[in-house]
């Protein structure tokens, strides 16, 4: 290592110092490996959100907010989305490279054949109330896998690991699915063999016994789209919390189900509802869409324009640009027939005005992924309960394969964080108590 690969922390109360290696990544912001710093300074390091903290080594997905840019396994989203699958993807996230032919078809065969639920599985479905949120229903649905499979799994096996994997990719559709059904009170639809990833789901969704259900191509195209966007994030709330979940070696079902609680949140995977909410609520108010934007823009409003801007990216979200242009497509593919044109047609409006809006564009607020991804999902007939249920569906192969590549990593260790602790000093219980 270089003398140009360290930074030397030094405390000034006592003018004891560490030197600090400098990590350097294949691609992205250079890190500062903190671990010789409470041995030898007596520190820990405050991070709130670990903002600034990388927790583990990764190869799978590279972001760079700042320029907009998003690759799975070096591949760019953009190139992904015009020219892959989702399935392509998920091979691709799993082993870091594109599949040859023959390993795609073998792939494909392998999740085709396990797409079916255990029968004992579905009396978990019946266990919950009919208003059950469909999230509530997949946490412990996914959760209960665990309770069928767990003696199975060693996960030091790379090979059960890869199992585990398959099954989770093959399944969740058809769990996710199951879980709209019976809060509709409709029976379960069984998967079909002869449909693709997205085709299938769509069929599990909304066949039914007495007539089947025959998608529109443009939908199973979006479907698939939005399934290859989502499908990994790297470190995002959820991720991190199936790493540290399974840090403990914990069974991976369990994990994916910790991991599907924490998206499940409004802050995380629950915005696309919110734009949808957000519409109807414009729509069904006496003010235009500029009432809106002056309320987003008024410091003394806590009103924000739900689908607008990005924690991470402040360029455009690049699944954003990507996302639009389908959206768009969609709609004048539907044009005047859709019940849902109102809506679309404030959005559209919401678009232009923020995008041409000064303080949208000072403050780099484009519109992100959910905004788009919302308004297709209604377009195609999905409820809004639903949504964040796709979402779950399309990053499984996100979380397990971080999850995969944890248990892989010499380095990884249970997950431990430390805290700056504020409460009482050490002090004895009350003699009048004893
Ligand atoms: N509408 C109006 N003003 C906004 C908005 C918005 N949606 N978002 C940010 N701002 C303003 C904010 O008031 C601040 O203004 P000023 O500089 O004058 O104080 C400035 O923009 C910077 O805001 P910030 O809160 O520092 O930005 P952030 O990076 O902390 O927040 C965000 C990012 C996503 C939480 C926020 O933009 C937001 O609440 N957006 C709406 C909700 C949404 O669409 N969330 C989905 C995010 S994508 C999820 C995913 O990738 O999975």
């Amino acid at each position: 290592m270089s003398k140009k690969d360290t930074v030397t922390l030094i405390d000034n109360s006592t003018g004891k110092e560490v030197e600090l290696p400098i990590l350097r990544p294949s691609n992205g912001i250079p890190t500062i490996d903190v671990r010789k710093l409470y041995n030898e300074l007596g520190f820990f390091t405050y991070d709130p959100g670990f903002l600034s903290t990388a927790s583990c080594h990764s190869s799978i997905t590279y972001l760079d907010g700042l320029k907009g840019e998003l690759q799975y396994a070096g591949y760019p989203i953009e190139q992904l989305a015009d020219h892959s699958t989702f399935l392509e993807v998920c091979c691709l996230l799993i082993n870091r490279e594109l599949p040859s032919d023959e390993e795609f078809e073998e792939f494909k065969n392998i999740i085709t054949h396990h797409t079916m639920l255990h029968e004992a599985l579905k009396r978990f479905y019946s266990g919950f109330r009919r208003d059950a949120h469909p999230m509530a229903i997949m946490v412990g649905v996914v959760g209960a896998l665990s309770a069928f499979y767990h003696d199975d799994i060693d996960i030091h096996n790379p090979q059960d690991r890869i199992i585990a994997m398959h099954q989770l990719i093959a399944k969740m559709p058809t769990i996710a699915a199951w879980s709209y059904r019976y809060a509709h009170g409709l029976p379960f639809e069984y998967p079909r063999n002869n449909l693709d990833y997205a085709e299938n789901f769509l069929h599990m969704m909304f066949s039914l016994p007495t007539e089947k259900y025959v998608p529109d191509p443009f939908f199973v195209k979006a479907l698939d789209l939005i399934f290859i966007l989502h499908a990994d994030h790297e470190q995002n709330a959820s991720t991190s919390t199936v790493r540290l979940t399974g840090s403990s070696e914990a069974n991976p079902f369990a994990a994916v189900s910790a991991g599907i609680a924490s998206l499940w949140g409004p802050a995380h995977g629950g915005a696309n509802e919110a734009v949808i909410r957000m519409l109807v609520d414009i729509n069904e108010s006496d003010h235009d869409v500029q009432y809106y934007i002056n309320r987003a823009k008024d410091k003394n409003d806590r009103f924000r324009l739900m689908g607008f801007g990005h924690r991470i990216y402040k360029n455009y979200d690049p699944r954003a640009r990507i996302i639009r242009k389908t959206c768009h497509e969609l709609l004048s593919h539907l044009g005047s027939n859709c019940q849902y044109k109102d809506l679309f047609d404030t959005a559209m409006e919401l678009e232009k005005i923020a995008l041409e809006d000064e303080y949208f564009i000072s403050r780099n607020l484009y519109p992100n992924v959910d905004f788009y991804s919302g308004i297709i999902l209604l377009a195609m007939g999905i409820p809004l309960n639903m949504f964040t249920v796709i979402f779950a569906v399309a990053r499984t192969v996100g979380w397990i394969t971080h999850w995969n590549e944890m248990i892989q990593d010499p380095e990884s260790r249970i997950g431990r964080p430390r805290q700056l602790y504020i409460g009482a000093l050490p002090r004895d219980y009350p003699e009048d108590r004893k």
